[in-house]
């Protein structure tokens, strides 16, 4: 069956050759899913060689434990590894790509400015991917000579297990461009859900809301960890565990979306803004205990 308000999918253009902008944690991610499950080239940029570097070498290392759990052959791994590389030349990387998704920066200059330099170097059928957690497709297609093309492409953390896509159409986006978003995301074995263009489309709006209170129960003086052990057995990761799981960062930039859009509704926690400063990436450490540096964030009036 096909999902409410997706197009016929016999509209969608084959994908032979991915670009991903970016290779940070989420961009070597989906790096390895989109290997693994169309089995094309895919190419990760980013503004230097080693970074580039370091996100192929996530994919070939998750590989690699792919291989020893069992789970793919030597052949298949080999076949993998070789089809996934590292550039900073977008030119030379995504001149005969027909799919390229971003995954920089959650800022909508950024964005933007990667697209347009994307756009000059691909054909104006290539699909431009956003995997944007929070903001608007058709403000970041609105400059480009072939808005058509411009699409949500919302994966969730770790995008290896969760199965959810949310596929976002902004204003512009043609039926062919929607078309292929689908057929690709079925091709990657996900559950694809079509979603309105609005702050932080359907999932995190939802995920904003909870994380927005249970900010303000710290804030108002419950421990992190008491907060956390009221969902256990409840959600399959205690917030501030999700929190860090996805990122500090990114939680703030979606709170401060949603609060943007619906003041009355959302809360921005001071505790989070002053981790983030910080620039802390988790609640917790390594063996468990709540970081003490963020301990005394959290306290600090
Ligand atoms: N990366 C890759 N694979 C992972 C992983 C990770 N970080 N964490 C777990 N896995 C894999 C494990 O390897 C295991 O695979 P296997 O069965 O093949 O060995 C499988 O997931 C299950 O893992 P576990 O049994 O160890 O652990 P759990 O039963 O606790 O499940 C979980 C792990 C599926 C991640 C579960 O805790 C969960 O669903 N957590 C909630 C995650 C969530 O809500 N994500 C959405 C965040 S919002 C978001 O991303 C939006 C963005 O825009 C901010």
């Amino acid at each position: 069956k096909r999902p409410a308000g997706a197009p016929d999918t016999s509209l969608a253009r084959p994908v032979t050759k991915v670009g991903i902008v970016g290779a940070g944690l989420m961009a070597s991610q989906l790096a390895l899913l989109f290997v693994r499950r169309l089995e094309v080239p895919v190419v990760l940029t980013d503004l230097d060689q080693e970074r580039a570097d370091k996100g192929v070498a996530y994919v070939h290392a998750e590989i690699d434990k792919l291989l020893a759990k069992g789970r793919i052959n030597q052949d298949k791994a080999n076949r993998h590894k070789a089809l996934v590389s590292g550039a900073t030349d977008k030119q030379g990387a995504f001149g005969d790509a027909d799919f390229v998704i971003e995954a920089v920066f959650e800022e909508m200059s950024v964005k933007k400015t990667v697209f347009a330099d994307v756009e000059k170097v691909v054909s104006p059928e290539c699909v431009l991917a956003t995997n944007t957690s929070s903001l608007s497709i058709t403000e970041m297609a609105a400059d480009l000579e072939h808005p058509e093309r411009v699409v949500g492409f919302h994966f969730f953390n770790p995008v290896a297990v969760m199965p959810l896509l949310e596929i976002v159409r902004g204003d512009a986006t043609d039926d062919a461009t929607l078309a292929t978003a689908f057929a690709t995301g079925k091709a990657l074995k996900k559950t694809s859900i079509l979603v309105k263009d609005s702050p932080s489309f359907i999932v995190n709006r939802l995920l904003g809301r909870f994380m927005s209170e249970v900010g303000r129960i710290v804030d108002e003086g419950t421990p992190v960890q008491v907060a956390d052990n009221a969902f256990a057995g409840i959600a399959p990761m205690p917030p501030f565990v999700l929190l860090s799981l996805v990122g500090p960062a990114i939680a703030l930039h979606n709170n401060e979306t949603l609060k943007g859009a619906f003041p009355d509704r959302f809360y921005v926690s001071p505790a989070l803004e002053r981790i983030v400063a910080a620039r802390k990436g988790a609640y917790y450490g390594p063996d468990g205990a709540l970081d003490p540096e963020v301990e005394a964030m959290l306290e600090k009036p």
